[in-house]
Formats: structure tokens, sequence, C-alpha cells
């Protein structure tokens, strides 16, 4: 065993950091009474059951029971050990602790741990090299020439280390040889390629070289880009091969600096092609992209870490139409909201920018991006031809496809009623279309449990915040009384929104008022209904802590009456439009009065 890190040294770094600032570098987490939530990076969830507590500086799951304090974080997220998840988190506190003297639980670990760590220097080596060539020398020059010609500013050269590969067969080979690196381990790391007589010739020549990171900001990888226009028959781009540094699958290119920004912005921007990230980094600091892959299950988790907006910015043709709509549908589905920002016919970001400046392009392009629905109608409405009645009937049923899919049943209803303004169709033949275009197993449960407005209710593992707030609420009632009594009067006679909730409060307070006193075990029993008793032993089941603060159940309380004031709006927004399509301008600006009161409301 190696040298230990001193243990009043363990403790006053677990003393000085901050759980909730270490994790926020890893999942987006919001205050919610004395505790902050967020979705759980170990166990894929789309409604936050990961909390964290200030207090008592822990984290734990109530999806899948993962726990404990800080280090406990840093070694199960980042898979490293407890010396290096204390030398982590000394480092966020200014402590830095040498690991030099790295511990080597076995001879192969430590092997391979080496072998990386010689891979990661390389490319740093590389890196600074290439960027000297093309900054400082006279081979770099007309390299140089072309990226400033195209737009790109020196600063941006500079910030993201782009730099110039030599036109030669061994100029990188015989660099790292004499580094003294091991050339094999080289040929792993895909920076040269070893001929069939056993000598090496480099996988990078004359080309424009784009240092690819990790989410840690260590370079692991290149794309060179050609631009001698006579190699036709090369890539454009030519990107270093799938090594144990380089899984393109989990890499986003500019994921580590646009970090601070994505949360900031409360939004990631994704783009196709990296050179639209570096040209776009001024104005949206929050840009990423993928390494000419798409969007994999592994990139979505990434995203989700640090937000829940995507605004998708792909190329304004054809191609990227295609892909802007897949993976939007990838990225909602996994509980992401959507937005997409549209191109001009045949442009792509880098190429609007170089047209119309940075600042165009944040304001046209990406602060106007539109919605996912928006963009799909959108979409649909390029494929068909509205003024054939086969191109409408065929456009309304992709749409209506889209609206049965969307999770809100608020949403449905808003799109279902915008559909049948605009084709002059009924509501109910809309409605009843979209129900049979739903997945089966979800159309079971909307049948089966309509709520009686009409709005079609979801129920699923993915609880919209309302439903959750009002479990909560119960939980805390029945574990203890007095809750329950402050939880009525904060509603002030205001409803649960589902049924079934307002059931059992209502049975709660009953209960309490006969003289009972919590016992929640008892009080499941005593309802008169199967299905009640079934959901509040559910609800027992939350492991709730009886001693609630008036925060948190006022946070509940107020997510409660959110939705009810977010289904005002949205009717309100119906009426208004009506109005419009009336040419009832008076009225229509009175409920948009209305509206602006209501969403006042809202932020209080
Ligand atoms: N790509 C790739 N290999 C290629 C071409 C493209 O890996 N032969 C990937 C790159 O990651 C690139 C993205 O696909 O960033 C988008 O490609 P493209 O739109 O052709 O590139 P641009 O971003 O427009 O680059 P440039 O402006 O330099 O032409
Ligand atoms: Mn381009």
């Amino acid at each position: 065993m190696s040298d230990r890190i001193p243990e009043e040294m363990v403790e006053e770094i677990r003393k000085k950091t901050d759980i909730v600032d270490v994790i926020s570098d890893y999942v987006q987490l919001k205050k919610q009474g004395r505790n902050y939530f967020g979705l759980c990076p170990f166990h894929g969830e789309n409604s936050p059951s990961f909390s964290v507590s200030p207090e008592k500086q822990i984290f734990h799951c109530f999806g899948c029971g993962a726990g404990g304090n800080v280090y406990s974080f840093l070694m199960d997220h980042d898979g490293v050990s407890f010396k290096e998840a204390v030398a982590v988190a000394g480092s966020k506190i200014g402590m830095d602790i040498s690991l030099q003297q790295d511990e080597t639980p076995n001879e192969k670990d430590g092997n391979t741990k080496q072998l990386y760590k010689d891979q990661q220097d390389a490319h740093e080596l590389l890196a600074k090299f290439y960027h000297h060539l093309l900054m400082n020398t006279e081979e770099g020059q007309h390299a140089l020439e072309y990226m400033l010609q195209r737009g790109f500013t020196e600063e941006q050269l500079k910030q993201f280390r782009i730099g110039w590969a030599l036109p030669s067969w061994d100029f990188t080979s015989e660099l790292l040889k004499k580094r003294g690196f091991d050339l094999s381990s080289m040929e792993q790391a895909g920076l040269i390629i070893k001929r069939d007589n056993g000598s090496y010739f480099d996988r990078f020549r004359e080309r424009i070289m784009f240092p690819v990171e990790n989410d840690r900001g260590q370079i692991v990888a290149f794309s060179g880009r050609i631009i001698n226009s006579d190699k036709k028959d090369e890539p454009k781009y030519l990107n270093s091969p799938e090594t144990p540094l380089f899984q393109k699958n989990k890499i986003l290119f500019n994921y580590h600096r646009a970090r601070g920004a994505i949360r900031r912005e409360q939004s990631v921007v994704l783009f196709e092609g990296f050179a639209d990230v570096i040209s776009s980094n001024e104005w949206t600091a929050n840009g990423i992209a993928t390494m000419g892959t798409s969007l994999t299950v592994q990139h979505i988790g990434l995203i989700k870490r640090l937000t829940g907006q995507v605004i998708i910015c792909y190329d304004g043709d054809k191609a990227g139409y295609e892909a802007a709509f897949k993976a939007a549908r990838e990225l909602a589905s996994s509980g992401l909201k959507v937005k997409v920002a549209l191109l001009p016919n045949g442009m792509d970001p880098d190429d609007y920018i170089q047209k119309k400046g940075g600042q165009a392009f944040k304001q046209e392009i990406i602060d106007s991006s539109v919605s996912e629905m928006a963009f799909k109608m959108h979409y649909f409405r390029s494929k068909n031809n509205l003024s054939s009645e086969d191109g409408r009937l065929t456009y309304i049923k992709s749409v209506l496809k889209e609206i049965a899919s969307l999770k809100e049943a608020i949403d449905k209803e808003f799109y279902i009623k915008q559909l049948s303004d605009e084709f002059n169709l009924s509501i109910e033949g809309l409605s009843q279309q979209m129900l049979s275009l739903m997945p089966q197993e979800q159309t079971e449960k909307e049948v089966q449990q309509p709520k009686p407005s009409g709005v079609f209710q979801r129920k699923s593992t993915l609880l919209p915040a309302y439903l959750t707030a009002e479990r909560h609420l119960i939980a805390h009632m029945m574990a203890n009384e007095d809750t329950a009594y402050t939880v009525q009067n904060l509603l002030s006679g205001k409803m649960m929104n589902k049924d079934e909730h307002q059931a059992i409060f209502t049975y709660l307070l009953a209960y309490y008022e006969k003289g009972h006193h919590s016992d929640a075990g008892a009080f499941v029993h005593m309802l008169p209904d199967r299905h009640l008793r079934a959901i509040a032993t559910e609800i027992n089941m939350m492991d709730v802590n009886p001693e609630v603060g008036s925060d948190e159940l006022n946070d509940y309380v107020a997510e409660v009456l959110k939705y009810q004031k977010l289904l005002k709006i949205k009717e309100k927004q119906v009426e208004e439009k009506e109005a419009e399509r009336k040419n009832d301008f008076r009225k229509a600006a009175e409920i948009g009065m209305e509206i602006i009161q209501l969403r006042k409301a809202l932020k209080r």
C-alpha cells in the first residue's frame, strides 16, 4: 500500500466541500424545500427521485437506493478510487493533493492506467505542436490563411487549440518516438498507423487539426479537415478511430467548455458540425456537437446531467431536417424538452454566421427556435401537399400521431384544438382518431381513467411535477396530523388535480376529525374502495420525513396550484385565438391582458 491521504485531510476536505456544489457539476439540481432534487445519474429515470441534502451533506436516490457522501458520489459516478475522489473534491476547494505515488491495486491496472496517461499526454503534446505550426510557422501559413478567410478569428483558433498537421508521413511518429512514447501504444491511440513491415506512419497529414476533448477537458482525439481541394477522394474530415480514450458514442464536442453556459442558460444547443460550435461559441457558449455520428443514449445521458432543454440547430437542408426530426424524437422520448432552430434553405449555422454575423444568428435563429410540435408540423407540411385532400389527410394523421405521443394531457388538448381550428374538424372526432393512434398500453390506461374534463390522464412512472407534489402532500398528511391541517389551510379550498388524491385527502381529514391519530396503516385499511387503497398504500410506501418544513409543503402546494393556473392559461390562449379568428381584436386584447395577469400570478 502506498501513502495514504492523512485522515485529518480527508475530514477537512469533506467538511469544506459542499456536496450540492460538487454534484451540481454532474446533475442538474433544483431546490425543493430543504433539499435539492434531480434526475439520478445512476439509473435511467424521467422524474427526479435523486435528492441531495445540504444539511446532512449526503445524497440519496429513492429510485435505485444509491446514496452516500461526497466521496461515495465521486467514486460511484466517475469510477475512481477513494484517493482520487478525495483529490477531485480537494481540487474544488483549492486543496491540491498529489496523486503521484498512486496506489497500484494490481499490476495490470497500474499498467493500463499508465498506458492511458501516456496516450493522453501524447495528445496534449501533439495539440501544442500542431497549434504552433498553424499559428507561427511558414509551413502553416496557407492553412492559417484558409481558416482566417473562412471567418475564424485568432481567438477562436487559440481557444479551441486548432492546429496544422504537416504534409509529412513521419513528422508525428518521429516526434513521438523522440519524446520516448511507446509507438504501439500510440497506434492504439489512433495517432499513427503500422505498416506491414512494422514501421509506422502518421494518420493525420496535411490537415487542419481540431482537438476533441472528453468531459474533463482532456484531449482524447483529433479531427482533421482537408483544405487541399484536389484531394477529392479523401474524406473532408478524418477523425481518430475508436480507441479506449475516444468513444464517439460517448463524446460530445465542446461538452466540457460549454458545461457552465449550459447550466446558466438552462439549455444546450445541439449542432451537426463542430465547425458550427466553434464559430457560434462567442454568442452561444452552450453549443455542442456529436462527432459525425447520430445521437446515442449515452450522448443524451450526458446532456441530461446538465439541463432539461435542448435546442436542435442542424443544417438547413433535407438531410438536416430529417436528422433534426429523428433527434427531436429521441431527445423528447427521454424526457427532454426540445426546441428546433430553423436555418434558411441550404445554410448551415457557420454559413449563416459568416453571412449575417453572430448577433443575428443568436437572435434570429437560436432565440427564435420553435417548439418541437411546431417543428414537426412544419416538417410534415413540407412533405405533404396541403392543397390536395389526400395530402391534407396524411398531414392530419401524421400530426395526430405526434400529438398522441405527447406526455402532457394539457398539450394534447391544445394541439387537437389547433388542428380542429385549422381544418374545421370536430375535437371529438380528432380525439377519437388520436386514441386509435396511441401505443396500446398507453391507450388502455387513458381510456380507463378519463378525467371528467376530458383531459387525457396518463398514468406511468413519468409523473408530472404536480402529481408528485400531490403524492408528497398526502404522504406527509398521513405521517402527521398537524401537517394534514396545515396542508388543508394552504390549499384553502382548492382541490387536488387527481380525483383519487382529492378523495384520499378528504377521507384523511375526516379520519383525523373523528379523533384518530396519525396511523397510515390503519387509515389505508378503512378506505372504502380498493382502488383508493392501492393508491394510498403506494403513497404510504414513500419514505417521508414526518418533521416536514413549511417551505417544502408550500412548494408542493404551489406546484399543485400552478398546474391549475397553467390549464387556465392554455384555455385562455385558445379563446384568444378564437377571438382573433373572428376578427374580434378588442376581445382578443382583453383576453391577452388576462393571460398576462395569469402569467404574473404563476411567477409569484
Ligand atoms: N463529418 C465526419 N466526416 C466527414 C464529414 C463530416 O465526421 N467526412 C462530421 C464532422 O463531425 C462534421 C459533421 O459531420 O463536423 C458535419 O459535417 P459537414 O456539415 O459536412 O461539415 P461542416 O460542419 O459544414 O464543416 P465545414 O464547414 O468545414 O465544411
Ligand atoms: Mn460548414
